[in-house]
Order: C-alpha cells, then sequence, then structure tokens
C-alpha cells in the first residue's frame, strides 16, 4: 500500500510540474504523449484505490460531480477594491503621487499634537514614511488592470483547498471543483528555492479568458447553435465568458472552457513554523508568486514616482490592442508594504492602489443600415452601418454580422439601438440589442436572392452557413477584393493601391485582370481623377518593385481559396518552385494525393489547390504574370535541411534600425528559419531592437543568445554570431 501511495505521489507531482511548464511557463518539457500516458496511470490507479485520491491530484482537473450551488465562503481578509482615479489623462498618476504624499504629511501632523488631543496618532511614523516625507522618490508597481473576475485561492500547507469569487468582498461563493479545472492554476505550490511553503497562503488574481480562446468558444458555442443545442449560448465578451464558466454547475462543461490567471496579490498568509517568507513589497510578492508557480504579467514594472508610472500607462496603452488579453486600465501600487500598512484605507478602497482606466471597449450607438459586402471568394457579409461612435480610442461605423444565421440570431434592425465591442485588432462586433427601444416598422434582416453587386444568383452551399455570390470574377466586387489582397502588404506588397483607387481602376474599366495591373501606364494612371503626376509615377515604381518577389508571397497572393500565407510556405517549401505545383499543362500539375503530402493541407485545400491550377483563366492570369515580369528566386525543393537556419527558432522584438518587422521575417524565413512570437528555452535567438520589452527580457532570463540587426544579418551571411 505504502508503496502504491508513494507512487501516486510521485505521478502527481510529476503531472503538476509538467502543466506548470505548459501552462505558465510556456515551455513544457515532456511531450503530451507522456503527459497523457502519465495521466491514464495515475487515473487507473485512483480507479483501483480511490483512498489514492488526493486534492492535489490533476485528475480532478476534468470535473466532478454536478452541483446544486455554491456554498457562501467568508474573505478572512476582504477583498478590497480599487479606487478609480477620474482624471484620465496620464497626467492622473500624479494626483496619486500627491495624495499619497499629503496623507502621509498629515499623519506627520498628527505625531505632533499632544497625546491627550483626539487627532493625535498613537504610532509614530515608519522610517520609509519619512524618508518619503524628506523627499526620497516614492517607488510603485504598476500593473495591467485585467478585465475578468477576482478570486482566491486558499493553499494549506501548499495544496489548494479552496477557491472563492470576490462576491461583495465579504462573502463570495465557493467553486474550488471549478477552478481546480483552469489548467494555470497550481493545485500544489511548486517548491521553491528559499521560498519556504506558508502553512496557509491566500493568492488574489484575476480569472480571465483569451481573446483567441473567447472566439474559439464562441465559435463552438454558434455550431452547437446551429446544430439545434437549446442550451448553447453566445458570451457576449471574455469577461461574461469567464464570470459564466466559473459559475457553472457542471465542472465537466466548466473543464471544456479555456479559462486563464494571473496573479497580482495576497491575502491571509502564515508563516510556517520554521519562520517563512520576508516579502517587505509587493515587487518581491509577485516574484514570490512567480516562484510558488503562478502565472504573474510580464507587463508589471517596478517604477519610480509618477514620471514612469505616466510612461507605463501610454505604453500599455499602446499595446493594449495586441496583447491577448482584455484590460481596462492599469493599477498602481504603492511597492513597500509597510508604506501600504501605513496608508490604510477610506472603506473598502485602500490609499496605496489606484486604477487608471482606459477608454471603454464597448459602446452604445444606432444601426443606420444593414449592408452586403461581397467578398474576395464570393462570400456575401451582412454589415451594419454604425452612427459613428468612439470605442477603446477608435471610430467605429461597420460592425460585421458574419452571415444570415448570426444576424437573424442577434436580430439586428435598422434603426436599433445596439453595444459594439472592439477590442484588440478584431472587426467590431455588435454584442447587444436593445429589443425593447426598436422602432416598430423595421422588418426582420434575410439574405438577398441576387448578388448586390453583379446580379449574379446567390447561393448557399449544403452544410455551409455562408451565402455566395456566384459571379466570380464577373462580379466587380469579386475582383475588387481579389485586386486588393494580390496587393496586399503580406502579399505582393503594392505601396498605394488602396480600396478607392482599386475602385476607380476597375469601375472605370482600366483593369479587368490581375496581370492588367503591371499593364498600367504613368500617363493612364494620371488620367483617372485625383491622381496627380507623382503618385503616379509612384504607383508604377511601387508596381515594378512588387515584380521582384517570393514564391510563397505569389501563391498567397493568387488568393487561391483555403491557401492562407503558412499553406503558401509550406507549398513553396515543400516543391520548391511553381512549375511542380501547377505544371506545363494541366494533367502535369500537382494532383490532390501529392498535394496532401504537405504538412498541414488536408483533402479540402489540396483540392481547392487542385481545382485552380486545372482553370485555364486561372493558368492564363498566371501565365501573364510571369509574362509581365513578376519573378522570385527558386529555393531547393524540400532541401531545408541545407538551409543556413534550418531548424532554427528566431524571435524578433522591438524597431530594427533598417529593416521592417516583416522584411526580417522574410528574410529569416527564406534562410530556413522559424519565426516565433515568443521566447522559449527552444528559441535559438532573440532579435532585439530598439524599445525590446518582456521579450528581450525572457531571452535574458532564460539564457538565449541575443543578436541585434546587425548580428541577424551576419548570420543570414552564414557567419556565426
Ligand atoms: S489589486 C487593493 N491588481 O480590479 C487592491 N486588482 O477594483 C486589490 N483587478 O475586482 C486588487 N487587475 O479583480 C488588483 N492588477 C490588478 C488588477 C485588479 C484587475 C480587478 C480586481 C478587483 C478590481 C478592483
Amino acid at each position: 500500500m505504502d508503496d502504491l501511495q508513494t507512487q501516486a505521489a510521485r505521478l502527481r507531482e510529476q503531472l503538476n510540474r509538467a502543466a506548470w511548464r505548459y501552462y505558465t511557463l510556456d515551455d513544457p518539457d515532456i511531450p503530451d504523449a507522456e503527459y497523457d500516458r502519465l495521466l491514464r496511470q495515475l487515473q487507473a490507479l485512483e480507479a483501483q484505490h480511490p483512498e489514492l485520491r488526493a486534492p492535489d491530484s490533476p485528475t480532478l482537473r476534468v470535473g466532478g460531480q454536478i452541483l446544486d450551488g455554491f456554498a457562501p465562503v467568508r474573505h478572512r481578509v476582504p477583498m478590497l477594491s480599487i479606487r478609480t482615479e477620474t482624471d484620465t489623462t496620464p497626467a492622473g498618476a500624479e494626483n496619486f503621487e500627491q495624495q499619497v504624499r499629503n496623507y502621509l504629511a498629515s499623519e506627520q501632523r498628527r505625531t505632533q499634537l499632544k497625546p491627550d488631543d483626539e487627532r493625535h496618532r498613537a504610532q509614530p511614523l515608519g522610517d520609509q514614511a519619512l524618508a518619503v516625507l524628506g523627499g526620497q522618490p516614492l517607488r510603485f508597481v504598476a500593473e495591467p488592470k485585467f478585465d475578468g473576475l477576482a478570486m482566491s485561492l486558499r493553499y494549506e500547507r501548499g495544496v489548494l483547498v479552496q477557491a472563492a469569487t470576490r462576491g461583495d468582498g465579504e462573502t463570495g461563493e465557493d467553486v474550488t471543483q471549478n477552478i481546480r479545472t483552469v489548467r494555470q492554476i497550481p493545485l500544489r505550490l511548486q517548491n521553491a528555492p528559499s521560498l519556504d511553503v506558508p502553512d496557509v497562503l491566500e493568492v488574489r488574481g484575476e480569472l480571465y479568458m483569451r481573446r483567441d480562446h473567447f472566439d474559439a468558444l464562441n465559435q463552438t458555442q454558434r455550431a452547437k447553435m446551429a446544430a439545434g443545442d437549446k442550451t448553447a449560448k453566445i458570451f457576449a465578451n471574455p469577461r461574461n465568458a469567464a464570470a459564466g464558466s466559473v459559475r457553472q454547475l457542471d465542472p465537466r462543461i466548466a473543464a471544456q472552457r479555456p479559462l486563464s490567471f494571473f496573479a497580482y496579490g495576497l491575502g491571509e498568509i502564515t508563516p510556517p513554523q520554521a519562520g517563512g517568507p520576508r516579502l517587505a513589497s509587493h515587487w518581491q510578492i509577485l516574484q514570490a508568486l512567480k516562484a510558488w508557480g503562478f502565472p504573474v504579467s510580464d507587463l508589471a514594472r517596478p517604477c519610480q514616482g509618477a514620471a514612469e508610472l505616466i510612461a507605463f500607462h501610454a505604453s500599455v496603452a499602446a499595446r493594449r490592442d495586441s496583447l491577448p488579453f482584455d484590460i481596462d486600465g492599469v493599477v498602481y501600487k504603492v511597492d513597500s508594504l509597510a508604506l501600504q500598512t501605513e496608508l490604510g484605507f477610506v472603506t473598502r478602497e485602500p490609499r496605496w492602489a489606484v486604477a487608471h482606466k482606459y477608454p471603454p471597449q464597448e459602446e452604445l450607438t444606432t444601426v443606420l443600415a444593414i449592408d452586403i459586402q461581397v467578398g474576395r471568394t464570393g462570400k456575401l457579409t451582412p454589415v451594419a452601418k454604425l452612427a459613428p461612435v468612439l470605442v477603446g480610442g477608435v471610430t467605429v461605423t461597420n460592425a460585421t454580422l458574419h452571415n444570415e444565421l448570426e444576424a437573424r440570431r442577434k436580430d439586428v434592425r435598422v434603426g436599433d439601438a445596439v453595444t459594439v465591442r472592439r477590442a484588440g485588432d478584431v472587426i467590431p462586433e455588435i454584442i447587444l440589442v436593445q429589443k425593447d427601444k426598436r422602432p416598430s416598422e423595421a422588418p426582420e434582416f434575410s439574405m438577398p436572392l441576387h448578388c448586390p453587386v453583379c446580379g449574379s444568383d446567390v447561393v448557399r452551399e449544403e452544410g455551409e452557413a455562408d451565402h455566395r455570390c456566384t459571379g466570380g470574377l464577373f462580379c466587380s466586387a469579386q475582383r475588387k477584393q481579389a485586386m486588393l489582397h494580390f496587393a496586399s502588404r503580406r502579399a505582393m506588397d503594392i505601396e498605394g493601391l488602396g480600396e478607392k483607387l482599386v475602385d476607380q481602376l476597375v469601375d472605370s474599366g482600366a483593369v479587368k485582370t490581375l496581370p492588367d495591373l503591371y499593364r498600367l501606364s504613368v500617363a493612364a494612371l494620371a488620367a483617372l481623377d485625383r491622381m496627380a503626376q507623382k503618385s503616379a509615377q509612384n504607383l508604377c515604381d511601387a508596381l515594378e518593385k512588387s515584380k521582384q518577389t517570393t514564391l510563397p508571397r505569389f501563391l498567397y497572393a493568387l488568393g487561391i481559396r483555403h491557401v492562407g500565407e503558412s499553406t503558401a510556405k509550406e507549398l513553396a517549401r515543400h516543391f520548391g518552385a511553381l512549375p511542380a505545383i501547377m505544371g506545363a499543362q494541366p494533367a502535369q500539375a500537382a494532383s490532390v494525393e501529392q498535394l496532401e503530402q504537405v504538412p498541414d493541407v488536408g483533402a479540402t485545400v489540396a483540392q481547392s489547390i487542385h481545382t485552380f491550377f486545372q482553370q485555364a483563366h486561372n493558368r492564363e492570369v498566371v501565365e501573364q504574370l510571369l509574362a509581365c515580369g513578376v519573378r522570385w528566386p527558386d529555393a531547393p525543393a524540400a532541401a531545408g535541411a541545407l538551409l543556413p537556419l534550418a531548424g532554427k527558432t528566431l524571435v524578433l522584438t522591438g524597431t530594427l534600425p533598417t529593416l521592417t518587422r516583416d522584411e526580417a521575417k522574410d528574410r529569416l524565413e527564406a534562410a530556413g528559419a522559424k519565426v516565433a512570437g515568443s521566447v522559449s528555452k527552444k528559441t535559438s535567438y532573440v532579435v532585439a531592437g530598439a524599445e525590446a520589452g518582456s521579450k528581450l527580457e525572457k531571452a535574458q532570463a532564460l539564457g538565449v543568445p541575443v543578436l541585434d540587426e546587425a548580428g541577424m544579418l551576419a548570420l543570414l551571411a552564414g557567419k556565426a554570431p
């Protein structure tokens, strides 16, 4: 029995460690299959010997019994809220610093009163407060204000025993079962060197859902609804999705919801008998939380004085849209715990913390019309035209309704008051319709039977949610979209060929096919409305420049259905040259079976590529483009291993002095390297430019070699750095 117990404990330890490496550090050290094998082993063991089940067993991650409600939990240390600084200009940070100083000064005055005066302060001010009053700069920690929900996680002797929502700050709800399914939350604290595990440790932090996970969840929910599942619902935003998921009574459902967590503070903490960690500052708390195995945002920064807080506010604002999760502001916290105690609270809000909000990502507006847009592949998309409204600092006038099913589900009608959400780089969405305020005449939305642009029949294929115009390149909308895609930055990169110009070129009949673009003369261009000689010349130069391209860009630019950038790269890598894909004759083009040999190319994609090159008009377009002088250097087919950077993974960060991010990426990939978005132990090099941020820090922490642009160019030239 003892043996089995040790075995189970060892498995738990191995699995929990692997989950921490995978979910929190993003740096797995065992293959997924090994994890699954160990988990099955533990599951089998626990099934045979239920007495071996432990509260930190990763088998609990899949969800337990269905509940009939959540028990109340009284927080032993109340969960406070944060005061919001109303001056949302960066200068609001100065107000905060001033308020902290003013309060300390008023406390100092109270120490100077006579002891019998009731305003007298019993305790003299501590050294740190005195130093600050003496002119020493105030130290803060600045963090993002995560837009999720606050949680309190209680660990006793290192094991997660209870998880509770914030509730009203005094009493929350027991959601332990559901929280155990969150892979980023440790079931047992990591043993951190020089940091004993406290007897009791309450960790405070934010439960949230990443934007990509949120989109994927809603997509699944939509598919369920389309299949007739009445219980499926769409979530308005990641916060609602996270809140809905953690309050799921069926933990198996909660287990399938992709939740994440950031730790940012402590509740109760009881040091172990042996004496515990001595944490003197908030920054040290964050480091300790990291060491115990919690995800801590790498955006958090120690800051000195209001000026650095202001810089933090601006730099996070600039990155807000590109973060993988929603934030609604930043939080500034006085770093010293001694000072925090000195500063205390007013009602439920500490004087040592303040939130500085960003403009909201959701706003109210009205629907002016519902238009139909025709895409590159003929897909019809209903788009709500909105009364212009500022959302998160950007004016929004359009919101996609995706397709007929979605438009009807949302039941958006002209004249409706709606809430739009714009978060990150995604297209704005209508998330709420105020149906009670609806003007009664508005009819329900339905798709037109004919293409609003070319009048061709509209069809909806069996099993598909999308309607399509059957006009093909006869439809000027499809031609325009195909052209815009061809010219786009990651395709042929024709600078200056934007929407307005494409409209003019197509509407005037000057350009009918893609090769026609390369037949434009300066004179023909200058004859267009609002086109000066100089801009006509610039466009001709840009067209000329775009002819020198790469095979992946060219394949992507053709706009073959289902061929995105990465498929285009794989095709180029696999076949090496265009004739191997397209053949001299249609009969010699790569077969569906051959295409399926390409990594990540399945039956649908292979079929689509094959069909594309069977059609005479597509072959004609390709041949004419080549005749116009479009060209690229051929890479040896699948000779990846021969390329100088084959097998190397690089990460780019910051601004390089001469190359743009895309140019650097293209060059590295052409040399066989993989360019990744985040740094791990497996990263070969990090290329850092000006204002490199957390990726550079992570590289240094992991000992990954760091290059500047010159170093990267040397590497490309085959010289070891
Ligand atoms: S600290 C005394 N830090 O904001 C401070 N809270 O109004 C206690 N929040 O419900 C909280 N990001 O869920 C803190 N970096 C952060 C935060 C944060 C988001 C939320 C938290 C709480 C609310 C406070």
